[in-house]
Protein backbone atom coordinates (compact mmCIF):
# COMPACT_ATOMS: atom_id res chain seq x y z
CA UNK A 1 0.00 0.00 0.00
CA UNK A 2 2.76 2.36 0.76
CA UNK A 3 4.19 1.38 -2.46
CA UNK A 4 4.33 4.25 -4.80
CA UNK A 5 5.17 2.28 -7.57
CA UNK A 6 1.86 0.26 -7.43
CA UNK A 7 0.54 3.72 -7.57
CA UNK A 8 2.20 4.57 -10.85
CA UNK A 9 0.98 1.09 -12.10
CA UNK A 10 -2.17 2.20 -11.05
CA UNK A 11 -2.27 4.84 -12.50
CA UNK A 12 -0.97 3.38 -16.15
CA UNK A 13 -3.63 1.00 -15.56
CA UNK A 14 -6.43 3.32 -14.97
CA UNK A 15 -5.39 4.97 -17.90
CA UNK A 16 -6.34 2.46 -20.26
CA UNK A 17 -9.14 1.76 -18.59
CA UNK A 18 -10.48 4.84 -18.98
CA UNK A 19 -8.89 5.57 -22.90
CA UNK A 20 -6.82 8.28 -21.05
CA UNK A 21 -4.19 10.05 -22.57
CA UNK A 22 -0.77 9.81 -20.82
CA UNK A 23 0.17 13.22 -18.93
CA UNK A 24 1.70 16.09 -20.96
CA UNK A 25 0.90 19.13 -18.94
CA UNK A 26 2.94 22.32 -17.12
CA UNK A 27 2.07 23.89 -13.93
CA UNK A 28 -0.32 26.29 -14.77
CA UNK A 29 -1.51 28.29 -11.88
CA UNK A 30 -5.80 27.97 -12.68
CA UNK A 31 -6.45 24.46 -13.26
CA UNK A 32 -5.16 24.40 -16.93
CA UNK A 33 -8.28 22.85 -17.94
CA UNK A 34 -11.21 24.69 -20.01
CA UNK A 35 -13.40 22.16 -18.48
CA UNK A 36 -12.63 22.06 -14.95
CA UNK A 37 -13.43 25.56 -13.87
CA UNK A 38 -10.82 26.42 -10.76
CA UNK A 39 -14.19 27.13 -8.18
CA UNK A 40 -15.62 23.32 -9.32
CA UNK A 41 -15.85 21.14 -6.13
CA UNK A 42 -13.61 18.77 -7.89
CA UNK A 43 -10.44 20.93 -9.04
CA UNK A 44 -7.87 20.69 -6.69
CA UNK A 45 -8.57 17.18 -6.59
CA UNK A 46 -8.00 17.19 -10.65
CA UNK A 47 -5.03 19.33 -10.21
CA UNK A 48 -3.72 16.99 -7.47
CA UNK A 49 -4.03 14.53 -9.27
CA UNK A 50 -2.48 15.85 -12.32
CA UNK A 51 0.40 17.64 -10.36
CA UNK A 52 1.09 14.08 -9.15
CA UNK A 53 0.79 12.14 -12.39
CA UNK A 54 -1.98 10.28 -11.47
CA UNK A 55 -4.50 11.14 -14.20
CA UNK A 56 -4.01 13.24 -17.01
CA UNK A 57 -6.52 15.00 -19.15
CA UNK A 58 -7.97 13.42 -21.90
CA UNK A 59 -6.62 16.46 -24.74
CA UNK A 60 -3.94 18.96 -23.18
CA UNK A 61 -6.98 21.38 -22.31
CA UNK A 62 -9.64 19.45 -21.03
CA UNK A 63 -9.85 16.82 -18.33
CA UNK A 64 -13.66 15.60 -19.07
CA UNK A 65 -14.38 15.48 -15.42
CA UNK A 66 -18.07 13.38 -16.40
CA UNK A 67 -16.74 10.82 -18.08
CA UNK A 68 -17.14 7.96 -15.96
CA UNK A 69 -16.49 4.23 -15.18
CA UNK A 70 -18.39 1.66 -12.10
CA UNK A 71 -17.82 2.23 -9.17
CA UNK A 72 -17.10 -1.61 -8.36
CA UNK A 73 -14.24 -1.50 -10.98
CA UNK A 74 -12.63 1.65 -9.13
CA UNK A 75 -13.14 -0.09 -6.13
CA UNK A 76 -11.61 -3.28 -7.50
CA UNK A 77 -8.68 -1.16 -9.35
CA UNK A 78 -7.71 0.51 -6.09
CA UNK A 79 -7.91 -2.39 -4.23
CA UNK A 80 -6.12 -4.73 -6.60
CA UNK A 81 -3.03 -2.28 -7.06
CA UNK A 82 -2.98 -2.23 -3.01
CA UNK A 83 -1.83 -5.73 -3.03
CA UNK A 84 -5.27 -6.85 -2.68
CA UNK A 85 -5.45 -6.30 1.49
CA UNK A 86 -8.10 -8.71 3.26
CA UNK A 87 -10.24 -6.41 5.32
CA UNK A 88 -12.46 -7.26 8.17
CA UNK A 89 -15.41 -7.35 6.98
CA UNK A 90 -17.08 -3.53 7.59
CA UNK A 91 -20.86 -3.30 8.09
CA UNK A 92 -23.07 -4.49 5.02
CA UNK A 93 -24.75 -1.88 2.73
CA UNK A 94 -28.29 -2.65 1.65
CA UNK A 95 -27.47 -3.25 -1.59
CA UNK A 96 -24.65 -5.63 -0.65
CA UNK A 97 -26.06 -8.76 -2.69
CA UNK A 98 -25.73 -7.20 -5.57
CA UNK A 99 -22.23 -6.26 -5.06
CA UNK A 100 -20.59 -9.20 -7.72
CA UNK A 101 -17.87 -11.30 -5.75
CA UNK A 102 -15.37 -10.02 -7.25
CA UNK A 103 -15.55 -6.87 -6.30
CA UNK A 104 -16.97 -7.56 -2.42
CA UNK A 105 -13.54 -7.32 -0.96
CA UNK A 106 -12.27 -4.43 -2.62
CA UNK A 107 -15.60 -2.41 -2.17
CA UNK A 108 -15.29 -3.48 1.48
CA UNK A 109 -11.61 -2.33 1.61
CA UNK A 110 -12.51 0.82 0.15
CA UNK A 111 -15.20 1.58 2.44
CA UNK A 112 -13.02 0.78 5.88
CA UNK A 113 -10.10 2.59 4.89
CA UNK A 114 -12.48 6.04 3.89
CA UNK A 115 -11.82 5.68 0.36
CA UNK A 116 -15.05 5.02 -1.16
CA UNK A 117 -18.57 5.19 0.59
CA UNK A 118 -22.24 4.93 0.45
CA UNK A 119 -24.09 7.11 -2.12
CA UNK A 120 -27.32 7.31 0.12
CA UNK A 121 -29.69 5.30 2.29
CA UNK A 122 -26.49 3.13 2.96
CA UNK A 123 -26.19 1.40 -0.85
CA UNK A 124 -22.92 1.27 -2.70
CA UNK A 125 -24.76 1.04 -6.08
CA UNK A 126 -21.79 -0.87 -7.68
CA UNK A 127 -22.87 -0.58 -11.23
CA UNK A 128 -23.17 3.08 -10.40
CA UNK A 129 -21.12 5.38 -13.38
CA UNK A 130 -18.43 7.22 -11.41
CA UNK A 131 -16.71 10.26 -13.29
CA UNK A 132 -13.59 11.33 -13.50
CA UNK A 133 -14.19 14.07 -11.36
CA UNK A 134 -14.94 11.30 -8.66
CA UNK A 135 -12.12 9.11 -9.61
CA UNK A 136 -10.16 12.40 -8.98
CA UNK A 137 -11.28 13.09 -5.28
CA UNK A 138 -10.70 8.70 -4.26
CA UNK A 139 -7.38 8.82 -6.20
CA UNK A 140 -6.13 11.81 -4.41
CA UNK A 141 -7.12 9.98 -0.77
CA UNK A 142 -5.45 7.34 -1.95
CA UNK A 143 -2.28 8.71 -3.26
CA UNK A 144 -2.08 10.91 0.32
CA UNK A 145 -2.78 7.83 2.13
CA UNK A 146 0.07 6.21 0.72
CA UNK A 147 2.43 9.36 1.02
CA UNK A 148 0.88 10.19 4.53
CA UNK A 149 0.12 13.15 3.36
CA UNK A 150 -2.61 15.73 3.26
CA UNK A 151 -3.93 18.41 1.28
CA UNK A 152 -2.72 21.72 2.45
CA UNK A 153 -4.96 23.90 3.77
CA UNK A 154 -5.38 26.89 0.83
CA UNK A 155 -3.64 29.74 1.44
CA UNK A 156 -6.21 32.40 2.37
CA UNK A 157 -7.11 34.71 0.04
CA UNK A 158 -9.34 37.63 1.69
CA UNK A 159 -12.70 37.29 3.03
CA UNK A 160 -10.94 35.93 6.60
CA UNK A 161 -11.85 37.18 9.69
CA UNK A 162 -9.53 37.53 13.43
CA UNK A 163 -9.85 37.45 17.07
CA UNK A 164 -6.78 40.01 17.71
CA UNK A 165 -6.66 40.62 21.57
CA UNK A 166 -4.14 41.74 24.65
CA UNK A 167 -5.33 39.63 27.89
CA UNK A 168 -3.47 40.64 30.99
CA UNK A 169 -4.78 38.16 33.17
CA UNK A 170 -6.83 36.10 31.09
CA UNK A 171 -10.68 37.59 30.90
CA UNK A 172 -10.35 39.16 27.38
CA UNK A 173 -9.04 35.76 26.14
CA UNK A 174 -11.81 33.57 27.53
CA UNK A 175 -13.77 36.18 25.23
CA UNK A 176 -11.86 36.24 21.98
CA UNK A 177 -11.83 32.08 22.19
CA UNK A 178 -15.50 32.20 21.88
CA UNK A 179 -16.12 34.47 19.10
CA UNK A 180 -12.93 32.25 17.41
CA UNK A 181 -15.44 29.15 18.47
CA UNK A 182 -18.55 30.83 17.27
CA UNK A 183 -17.20 32.18 13.83
CA UNK A 184 -14.14 30.13 12.61
CA UNK A 185 -12.16 33.03 12.92
CA UNK A 186 -8.43 33.27 13.35
CA UNK A 187 -7.24 33.74 16.77
CA UNK A 188 -4.01 36.45 17.44
CA UNK A 189 -2.58 36.99 20.92
CA UNK A 190 -1.13 40.67 21.66
CA UNK A 191 2.33 39.70 23.02
CA UNK A 192 4.11 42.34 25.30
CA UNK A 193 7.56 42.12 24.53
CA UNK A 194 8.19 43.04 28.14
CA UNK A 195 5.22 40.86 30.17
CA UNK A 196 3.02 42.82 32.75
CA UNK A 197 3.80 41.24 36.52
CA UNK A 198 1.30 41.48 38.89
CA UNK A 199 3.30 44.30 40.06
CA UNK A 200 3.15 46.16 37.07
CA UNK A 201 -0.93 45.57 36.95
CA UNK A 202 -1.41 47.18 41.03
CA UNK A 203 -3.70 50.26 39.80
CA UNK A 204 -3.94 50.31 43.38
CA UNK A 205 -0.43 51.57 43.21
CA UNK A 206 -0.12 55.41 41.73
CA UNK A 207 3.28 54.35 40.04
CA UNK A 208 2.85 50.66 38.77
CA UNK A 209 3.71 50.26 35.00
CA UNK A 210 -0.17 50.28 33.77
CA UNK A 211 -1.04 53.42 35.35
CA UNK A 212 2.44 54.93 34.07
CA UNK A 213 1.36 53.71 30.48
CA UNK A 214 -1.89 55.21 31.20
CA UNK A 215 -1.09 58.46 32.14
CA UNK A 216 1.68 58.88 29.11
CA UNK A 217 0.02 59.87 25.80
CA UNK A 218 3.13 58.83 23.92
CA UNK A 219 3.22 55.28 25.84
CA UNK A 220 3.62 52.69 22.60
CA UNK A 221 4.45 49.02 24.69
CA UNK A 222 6.45 47.46 22.20
CA UNK A 223 4.55 43.75 20.86
CA UNK A 224 6.80 40.61 20.46
CA UNK A 225 5.51 39.36 17.18
CA UNK A 226 3.63 40.70 14.24
CA UNK A 227 0.62 39.37 12.11
CA UNK A 228 2.05 38.79 9.22
CA UNK A 229 -0.73 37.94 6.57
CA UNK A 230 -3.09 41.31 7.85
CA UNK A 231 -4.39 41.96 4.24
CA UNK A 232 -6.28 38.28 4.26
CA UNK A 233 -8.58 40.12 7.24
CA UNK A 234 -11.54 41.90 5.75
CA UNK A 235 -13.03 41.58 9.43
CA UNK A 236 -10.84 41.75 12.86
CA UNK A 237 -12.49 41.44 16.01
CA UNK A 238 -10.17 43.64 18.39
CA UNK A 239 -10.55 42.60 22.32
CA UNK A 240 -8.61 44.38 25.41
CA UNK A 241 -9.32 44.70 28.85
CA UNK A 242 -10.61 48.29 30.64
CA UNK A 243 -8.00 49.99 32.63
CA UNK A 244 -8.89 53.04 33.72
CA UNK A 245 -11.87 53.82 31.81
CA UNK A 246 -9.64 53.36 28.39
CA UNK A 247 -7.94 50.59 26.51
CA UNK A 248 -4.56 49.80 27.57
CA UNK A 249 -1.65 51.88 25.30
CA UNK A 250 -0.72 48.42 24.17
CA UNK A 251 -3.73 48.64 21.50
CA UNK A 252 -2.16 51.60 20.45
CA UNK A 253 0.98 50.01 19.29
CA UNK A 254 -1.24 47.06 17.64
CA UNK A 255 -3.55 49.58 15.73
CA UNK A 256 -0.65 52.02 14.33
CA UNK A 257 1.19 48.91 13.15
CA UNK A 258 -1.01 48.16 10.20
CA UNK A 259 -2.67 49.40 7.63
CA UNK A 260 -6.29 48.64 8.19
CA UNK A 261 -8.10 50.96 4.92
CA UNK A 262 -11.51 49.64 4.16
CA UNK A 263 -11.24 46.45 7.33
CA UNK A 264 -14.48 46.12 9.41
CA UNK A 265 -12.96 46.55 13.46
CA UNK A 266 -14.85 44.90 15.91
CA UNK A 267 -14.05 45.69 19.15
CA UNK A 268 -15.08 44.23 22.63
CA UNK A 269 -13.52 44.28 26.27
CA UNK A 270 -13.94 43.01 29.20
CA UNK A 271 -14.30 44.88 32.63
CA UNK A 272 -14.30 44.67 36.58
CA UNK A 273 -17.88 46.43 36.22
CA UNK A 274 -17.14 49.56 34.19
CA UNK A 275 -19.06 49.69 30.59
CA UNK A 276 -17.07 49.71 27.47
CA UNK A 277 -17.54 54.11 27.74
CA UNK A 278 -15.23 55.82 25.20
CA UNK A 279 -12.61 53.31 24.93
CA UNK A 280 -13.75 52.48 21.60
CA UNK A 281 -14.24 55.48 20.16
CA UNK A 282 -11.03 57.50 21.31
CA UNK A 283 -9.05 54.16 19.78
CA UNK A 284 -10.73 54.90 16.47
CA UNK A 285 -8.60 57.89 15.43
CA UNK A 286 -5.57 55.47 14.91
CA UNK A 287 -7.65 53.45 12.61
CA UNK A 288 -9.94 56.31 10.50
CA UNK A 289 -10.56 54.76 7.11
CA UNK A 290 -11.76 51.06 9.12
CA UNK A 291 -14.99 50.79 9.29
CA UNK A 292 -15.78 50.65 13.30
CA UNK A 293 -18.89 48.97 14.43
CA UNK A 294 -20.15 49.76 18.13
CA UNK A 295 -18.10 47.74 20.69
CA UNK A 296 -19.33 45.29 23.58
CA UNK A 297 -17.91 45.01 26.67
CA UNK A 298 -18.42 41.61 28.74
CA UNK A 299 -17.64 40.38 32.09
CA UNK A 300 -14.42 38.17 31.90
CA UNK A 301 -16.71 34.79 32.44
CA UNK A 302 -19.35 35.25 29.88
CA UNK A 303 -20.31 32.30 28.80
CA UNK A 304 -20.43 31.26 25.04
CA UNK A 305 -24.13 31.72 24.82
CA UNK A 306 -23.92 35.26 25.68
CA UNK A 307 -21.15 36.19 23.32
CA UNK A 308 -22.81 34.17 20.36
CA UNK A 309 -25.92 36.29 20.57
CA UNK A 310 -24.18 39.43 20.06
CA UNK A 311 -21.76 38.09 17.24
CA UNK A 312 -25.56 36.91 15.25
CA UNK A 313 -26.85 40.16 16.12
CA UNK A 314 -23.97 41.75 14.15
CA UNK A 315 -23.88 43.65 10.73
CA UNK A 316 -20.72 41.66 9.81
CA UNK A 317 -19.94 42.07 5.19
CA UNK A 318 -21.77 39.00 3.82
CA UNK A 319 -18.33 38.05 1.69
CA UNK A 320 -17.07 36.59 5.91
CA UNK A 321 -19.77 35.20 6.72
CA UNK A 322 -23.23 33.07 6.64
CA UNK A 323 -24.90 34.24 9.71
CA UNK A 324 -28.25 35.47 8.80
CA UNK A 325 -31.56 35.13 7.71
CA UNK A 326 -30.12 32.57 4.74
CA UNK A 327 -28.43 30.11 6.64
CA UNK A 328 -30.44 27.42 7.84
CA UNK A 329 -29.93 26.88 11.74
CA UNK A 330 -30.96 23.36 13.78
CA UNK A 331 -31.92 23.44 17.25
CA UNK A 332 -30.84 20.19 19.24
CA UNK A 333 -32.57 20.16 22.55
CA UNK A 334 -31.03 17.58 24.75
CA UNK A 335 -31.61 16.75 28.66
CA UNK A 336 -29.12 19.45 29.77
CA UNK A 337 -30.71 21.84 27.39
CA UNK A 338 -30.28 23.52 23.88
CA UNK A 339 -27.73 24.02 21.30
CA UNK A 340 -27.95 25.72 18.00
CA UNK A 341 -26.05 24.33 14.82
CA UNK A 342 -25.58 27.08 11.78
CA UNK A 343 -25.37 24.32 8.69
CA UNK A 344 -23.46 24.91 5.81
CA UNK A 345 -24.96 24.33 1.98
CA UNK A 346 -23.36 21.47 0.78
CA UNK A 347 -24.83 17.76 -0.61
CA UNK A 348 -24.09 16.23 2.61
CA UNK A 349 -26.21 18.60 4.55
CA UNK A 350 -28.81 19.21 2.06
CA UNK A 351 -28.92 15.02 2.56
CA UNK A 352 -29.44 15.29 6.10
CA UNK A 353 -32.07 17.75 6.27
CA UNK A 354 -34.16 15.84 4.49
CA UNK A 355 -33.70 13.38 7.62
CA UNK A 356 -35.17 15.74 9.96
CA UNK A 357 -36.92 16.25 12.46
CA UNK A 358 -35.36 13.41 14.33
CA UNK A 359 -34.45 12.18 17.35
CA UNK A 360 -30.58 11.08 17.52
CA UNK A 361 -28.36 8.86 20.24
CA UNK A 362 -25.12 10.75 20.96
CA UNK A 363 -22.09 9.41 23.00
CA UNK A 364 -18.67 10.53 23.15
CA UNK A 365 -15.79 9.38 21.33
CA UNK A 366 -12.36 10.04 22.41
CA UNK A 367 -13.44 13.15 25.11
CA UNK A 368 -13.41 15.20 21.83
CA UNK A 369 -16.66 15.14 20.14
CA UNK A 370 -20.24 13.71 20.50
CA UNK A 371 -20.87 11.80 17.65
CA UNK A 372 -24.17 9.49 16.34
CA UNK A 373 -24.78 6.93 14.14
CA UNK A 374 -26.96 8.06 11.21
CA UNK A 375 -29.71 5.77 10.52
CA UNK A 376 -29.08 6.45 6.79
CA UNK A 377 -25.68 7.39 4.42
CA UNK A 378 -25.58 10.78 3.73
CA UNK A 379 -24.22 12.21 -0.15
CA UNK A 380 -20.19 13.32 0.10
CA UNK A 381 -20.23 14.64 -3.28
CA UNK A 382 -19.24 17.94 -1.99
CA UNK A 383 -16.06 16.20 0.27
CA UNK A 384 -13.02 17.95 0.96
CA UNK A 385 -9.72 15.20 0.70
CA UNK A 386 -9.54 15.69 4.57
CA UNK A 387 -10.35 17.82 7.49
CA UNK A 388 -8.71 19.79 10.17
CA UNK A 389 -11.75 20.01 12.63
CA UNK A 390 -12.22 22.90 15.05
CA UNK A 391 -13.87 23.23 18.70
CA UNK A 392 -17.66 23.51 17.41
CA UNK A 393 -17.74 22.25 14.20
CA UNK A 394 -20.16 19.63 13.24
CA UNK A 395 -19.00 17.12 10.89
CA UNK A 396 -19.55 13.86 9.08
CA UNK A 397 -17.66 10.88 9.59
CA UNK A 398 -18.25 9.02 6.59
CA UNK A 399 -16.42 5.72 7.02
CA UNK A 400 -18.17 4.88 9.76
CA UNK A 401 -21.64 7.16 9.32
CA UNK A 402 -21.85 9.00 12.35
CA UNK A 403 -22.12 12.58 12.90
CA UNK A 404 -19.19 14.35 14.84
CA UNK A 405 -19.65 17.27 16.96
CA UNK A 406 -15.93 18.94 18.40
CA UNK A 407 -15.56 19.95 21.27
CA UNK A 408 -12.25 19.14 21.75
CA UNK A 409 -9.10 19.08 19.77
CA UNK A 410 -8.80 16.30 16.65
CA UNK A 411 -6.24 16.47 14.34
CA UNK A 412 -6.95 16.29 10.75
CA UNK A 413 -8.52 13.27 8.94
CA UNK A 414 -9.89 12.02 5.33
CA UNK A 415 -13.15 11.13 5.58
CA UNK A 416 -14.30 13.64 7.45
CA UNK A 417 -16.87 16.61 6.01
CA UNK A 418 -17.62 20.32 7.39
CA UNK A 419 -21.05 20.81 7.85
CA UNK A 420 -21.75 23.31 10.00
CA UNK A 421 -20.86 25.23 13.35
CA UNK A 422 -22.42 24.94 16.67
CA UNK A 423 -22.75 28.71 17.70
CA UNK A 424 -24.53 28.52 20.98
CA UNK A 425 -24.60 25.39 23.59
CA UNK A 426 -21.43 23.93 22.84
CA UNK A 427 -20.35 23.72 26.37
CA UNK A 428 -23.74 22.19 27.09
CA UNK A 429 -24.03 20.07 25.00
CA UNK A 430 -19.89 18.35 26.03
CA UNK A 431 -21.06 18.02 29.59
CA UNK A 432 -23.41 15.52 28.89
CA UNK A 433 -21.88 11.87 29.70
CA UNK A 434 -22.63 8.53 28.54
CA UNK A 435 -25.28 8.20 25.75
CA UNK A 436 -28.58 10.60 25.52
CA UNK A 437 -30.91 11.58 23.17
CA UNK A 438 -30.97 14.67 21.30
CA UNK A 439 -34.22 16.04 19.35
CA UNK A 440 -33.03 17.77 15.99
CA UNK A 441 -34.99 20.16 14.39
CA UNK A 442 -35.05 22.85 11.66
CA UNK A 443 -35.20 26.39 13.04
CA UNK A 444 -38.09 27.97 11.33
C1 LIG B 1 -4.46 48.94 35.50
C2 LIG B 1 -5.87 48.43 35.55
C3 LIG B 1 -6.93 49.32 35.50
C4 LIG B 1 -8.25 48.86 35.53
N1 LIG B 1 -9.27 49.76 35.42
C5 LIG B 1 -10.56 49.32 35.43
C6 LIG B 1 -11.64 50.24 35.27
O1 LIG B 1 -11.46 51.45 35.09
N2 LIG B 1 -12.90 49.74 35.33
C7 LIG B 1 -13.15 48.41 35.53
O2 LIG B 1 -14.32 48.02 35.58
N3 LIG B 1 -12.14 47.52 35.64
C8 LIG B 1 -10.84 47.94 35.60
N4 LIG B 1 -9.82 47.03 35.70
C9 LIG B 1 -10.15 45.61 35.77
C10 LIG B 1 -10.00 44.94 34.40
O3 LIG B 1 -10.63 45.69 33.39
C11 LIG B 1 -10.64 43.55 34.38
O4 LIG B 1 -10.11 42.75 35.40
C12 LIG B 1 -10.44 42.87 33.03
O5 LIG B 1 -11.41 41.87 32.85
C13 LIG B 1 -9.05 42.25 32.88
O6 LIG B 1 -8.96 41.62 31.63
P1 LIG B 1 -7.75 40.63 31.24
O7 LIG B 1 -7.81 39.46 32.21
O8 LIG B 1 -8.03 40.21 29.85
O9 LIG B 1 -6.50 41.39 31.38
C14 LIG B 1 -8.51 47.48 35.66
C15 LIG B 1 -7.44 46.58 35.74
C16 LIG B 1 -6.13 47.05 35.68
C17 LIG B 1 -4.99 46.08 35.74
Amino acid sequence: MRNLKRVWTLFLSLALALSLSIPAYAAVEDTGFSDVAADAWYAEFVVYCRDNGLMAGTSTTTFSPDTTTTRAMMATMLWRYSGSPSANAGSDFADESSIASWASAAVDWARINGYMGGVGANRFQPQGQASRAQLATILTRYHQDAQGTVTPEPEPEGGEMLVAYFSATGNTENIAQHIQTILDADLYEIVPEDPYTSEDLNYSNGDCRANQEQNDPNARPAISGSVENMEDYDVIFLGYPIWWGQAPKIMHTFLESYDFDGVTIVPFCTSGSSGIGSSAANLQSLAPNANWLSGQRFSGSASQETVASWVEGLDLPEAVTDFGNTQTQLRLTFDGGEAIIALEDNATTRDFLTMLPATLTFEDYAGAEKISYLPQDLSTADAPASYDPQVGDVTLYEPWGNLAIFYGDAGSSSGLVPMGRVISGLELLSEMNGEFEVSVTVME
